[in-house]
């Protein structure tokens, strides 16, 4: 209560000291400001006025949300409320999928459609294929399904009716049901096998299993266990708020462009190895350390700068990830099909010390989503160069569900940050024979 008894002004005074004059910002839901609202603080009339200054975004809120919430002090994520664990373990990824596109679970009927939907959607333009054949033997899986994600947008025109509800739905349904096929053929490739074609009475994850590893049966049938996994990874990859490749689709598709090449470049941003490519990059730095004699000079070279525990940190979480708990429990029910994965001693001896460190503990470091998940991957079978392409599959509905949010947000527009301009003043043109 305010010393009068009533509730305290939600508002910022600030003074600007350069002026002496005062100013009241209002403190929104969320415990925010708006940026704009600095825009009046100016020390003459015809000044543009104040901006806020945030490279990265540390902490800048670029949208309102109600999809995904992380509560990254406490290890806490839930999709539309519900806690990921309970949706690990009693859901499946594609009803995960259609709570996160609809907002609400489904009924039995509204799953059962949403299901034949993404089922009879599968196949892609044999064009793609010729596209495919075009790459080297030895491309990177996540170059090949990237380029043909972005292909697919010449194959649907009419995606750019973005306006459309219903016509985003039909999108929205084909870029699920297509991915799997894509990555399966981007693999095959890449193996120089004949590709394998949707079979349409295989679950989601079954038939994405059928896809990549069916070779000379007539009937392939995954181990359940193994389909199983794969779902649960597919649950936990689904969504992550306004991570960078979030932010990456809903920036391309602030300017209207169709959800194929957004989904593109948001593939792009999730390549990169500080973000969805980190679960290939800490497979090649368990592999590189090779055995746990060797990790006392590998942690020295963390400490020292010259190199990063991959699969550690996070900007958001400052406890365990969630996802990495989950993942850790799904990978023993995995090896008990597979086999250990030899390097699985490494990491756990590498999560010891890092929990246990100061360097890391100071900083926060703890295991996140990629730290076990490649472990998994590549006891099912997986090449590294898949791993990516695996986090980017069911991460197409985080970034589809985000991408309609926001084109249904009054507030969003064409996104256009600002900067503060510190280079050469003006300057005029020198003649390249008189220049130094
Ligand atoms: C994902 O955003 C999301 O939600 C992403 C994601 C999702 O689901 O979409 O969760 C998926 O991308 C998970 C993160 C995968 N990336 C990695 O595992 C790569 C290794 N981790 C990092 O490079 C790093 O932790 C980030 C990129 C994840 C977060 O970086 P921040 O928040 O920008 O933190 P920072 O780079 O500013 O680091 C803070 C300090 C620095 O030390 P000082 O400068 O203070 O001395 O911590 C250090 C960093 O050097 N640090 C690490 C480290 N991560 C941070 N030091 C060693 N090893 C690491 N892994």
């Amino acid at each position: 209560m305010g010393e009068s008894g009533t509730e305290p002004r939600k508002t910022l005074s600030i003074r600007d000291n350069r002026t002496g004059k005062d100013y009241e910002v209002d403190i929104h839901e969320g415990d925010v400001v708006r940026a704009m609202d600095l825009r009046q603080i100016k020390v003459n009339d015809d000044d543009f006025g104040m901006m806020s200054y945030d490279p990265a975004f540390t902490n800048t809120a670029s949208t309102r949300s109600t999809i995904t919430e992380i509560d990254g002090g406490n290890g806490i994520l839930r999709y539309r409320g519900y806690p990921i664990e309970q949706l690990a373990e009693k859901s499946s990824f594609l009803e995960v999928a259609y709570l996160l596109l609809r907002g609400e679970l489904p009924s039995q009927d509204e799953l059962d459609d949403f299901v034949h939907n993404v089922t009879y959607h599968t196949y892609a333009h044999e064009n793609i294929i010729k596209l495919l054949r075009g790459f080297r033997y030895d491309a990177h899986t996540m170059g090949i399904v990237i380029s043909s994600v972005a292909a697919l947008s010449t194959f649907y025109p009419e995606a750019k009716e973005i306006h459309d509800p219903e016509n985003r739905w039909i999108q929205i349904i084909r870029l699920v049901a297509k991915m799997p096929t894509l990555a399966a053929f981007a693999y095959r490739h890449h193996r120089g096998l004949p590709y394998v074609y949707p079979e349409n009475e295989l679950s989601y994850t079954a038939n994405f299993l059928n896809m990549l590893f069916r070779i000379g049966v007539r009937d392939y049938r995954p181990n359940p266990v193994l389909e199983r996994a794969l779902d649960v990874l597919f649950i936990l990859h689904a969504d992550h708020e306004q991570n960078c490749s979030a932010t990456t689709m809903r920036t391309i598709g602030s300017s209207h462009a169709d959800p194929y090449s957004a989904l593109a470049g948001g593939m792009a941003a999730l390549y990169g190895p500080l973000h969805g490519g980190a679960n290939e990059a800490v497979l090649r730095m368990l592999t590189e350390i090779g055995s746990k004699d060797n990790i006392p000079d590998f942690m020295e070279s963390v400490r020292n700068g010259d190199r990063r525990l991959m699969g550690f940190g996070h900007r958001v979480y400052k406890a365990y990830d969630p996802r990495a708990s989950i993942i850790k429990k799904t990978a023993h029910e995995v090896f008990e099909v597979t086999g250990n994965n030899p390097l699985l001693e490494i990491a756990l001896e590498l999560e010891k010390i890092a929990l246990q460190e100061e360097y890391f503990v100071k900083r926060n470091l703890y295991p996140n989503v990629d730290f076990y998940s490649g472990l998994i991957y590549q006891a099912m079978g997986f090449p590294v160069e898949m791993f990516p392409v695996l986090f980017a599959i069911p991460r197409t509905v985080g970034w589809l569900a985000q991408w309609e949010e926001m084109l249904e947000d009054k507030e969003q527009k064409i996104a256009r940050p600002r900067q503060v301009y510190v280079g050469e003043g003006e300057r005029d043109y020198i003649p390249v024979d008189r220049r130094g």
